[in-house]
């Protein structure tokens, strides 16, 4: 069996701080009923003033490696689109928190499907013989790169952080990642973006517009393109494994809307209660959202040793992706 990197441990850690939609309400032009029927979510949770991603992260982090039952690792690589700073990247300061040494530790950026890139990253460290053992997390204070006063962006988003130890072994062994797919369109670049703050308005000169700090989303077009590259990343991934679809116990989709996580459970012709949801508890947390959701679905007993996985994002790139899996005993 060829060398692979297997899942060995979960973790994940939100901010204390609930902000319903009914608090949103009373910020906005919006309902608990327009949030809730839209998007399923119910609630979120938002990072305090005076904290980080770092500070997420490394929590799911510590997590993680308890769950691992290992105090080392050979890597860290951070999924984030909002980093503590521009520059330099997060990862290190986080190997620093953690007490993990003068590891390599470096951020991958790929928005809401950053969790995804970073598995893969991280299992292609473990197939060069980089790295034995690898800290994947996700984390995100994406609260802060929202307008709390924009209907169209603050009811979805929230910040959280989940994380995965991956380590060295083969195909055959539970948790081992069993197949890949990835991709980008960078000509819809603009579906979700930040326009300020970046080379390209420096480049041309022009100041900045008030607001252009902020993430602007085109939501209707997002919807489309997620849940059509969401069911051909599955796809892939299942032709890759050659599971049947009816063999797949749980769909881990990115956290970004219930009816998205539905329509590609539709559209695989997969049943609908085994697409996972918890969105309606932390929104959108970007990506965070995927190893939050395996944390979540295993602490709560509903994914078990030996169950069929198949992991899917789209976000910001645009770029998208699915990974398959058998969940390990942890
Ligand atoms: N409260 C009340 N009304 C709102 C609202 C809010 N928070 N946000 C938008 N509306 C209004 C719009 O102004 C529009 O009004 P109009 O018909 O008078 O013009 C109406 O609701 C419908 O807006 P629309 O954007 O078409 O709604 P939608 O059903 O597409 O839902 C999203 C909007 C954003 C929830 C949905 O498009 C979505 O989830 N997209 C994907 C977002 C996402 O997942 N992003 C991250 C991906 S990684």
């Amino acid at each position: 069996m060829g060398r692979a990197a297997v899942l060995a441990g979960v973790g994940s850690a939100v901010p204390d701080n609930v902000v319903t939609n009914d608090m949103l309400a009373t910020r906005m032009d919006t309902t608990d009923e327009w949030i809730r029927t839209r998007t399923g979510i119910r609630e979120r949770r938002h990072l305090a003033r005076g904290s980080a991603t770092s500070d997420l992260a490394a929590e799911a982090g510590r997590r993680a490696l308890k769950s691992a039952g290992v105090d080392s690792v050979d890597a860290v690589v951070l999924a984030t689109t909002t980093p503590d700073h521009p520059c330099p990247a997060t990862a290190p300061a986080v190997a620093a928190m953690l007490g993990l040494g003068t590891i390599p530790a470096y951020d991958v950026g790929a928005v809401c499907s950053g969790f995804l890139y970073g598995l893969a990253s991280g299992a292609g460290l473990i197939a060069l013989g980089t790295a034995e053992r690898v800290l994947v997390i996700g984390a995100e204070a994406f609260t802060t790169i929202i307008d709390q006063t924009d209907r169209t962006t603050a009811p979805i988003f929230g910040d959280g952080a989940g994380a995965v130890v991956l380590s060295a072994g083969d195909q055959s062994q539970p948790g081992a990642l069993l197949a890949f797919d990835l991709g980008s369109d960078g000509d819809l670049a603009d579906l979700i973006i930040i326009p300020g703050g970046g080379s390209r308005q420096r480049a041309s000169g022009i100041p900045a517009e008030p607001g252009d700090e902020y993430m602007a989303m085109r939501g209707r077009e997002v919807f489309r393109h997620a849940v059509l590259r969401m069911t051909e990343s599955s796809r892939a991934v299942l032709a890759r494994t050659g599971w049947d679809v009816d063999s797949v116990d749980w769909l881990v989709g990115h956290q970004a809307n219930v009816r998205i996580l539905r329509a590609v459970a539709e559209h695989l012709g997969l049943a609908q209660d085994r697409a996972f949801v918890n969105v309606d508890r932390y929104g959108n947390t970007a990506a965070a959202s995927i190893p939050l959701a395996l944390d979540d679905a295993a602490g709560a007993g509903l994914i078990t040793p030996g169950d069929r996985i198949v992991l899917t994002a789209f976000g910001g790139g645009a770029s998208w992706g699915a990974i398959a899996l058998e969940w390990p005993d942890l």
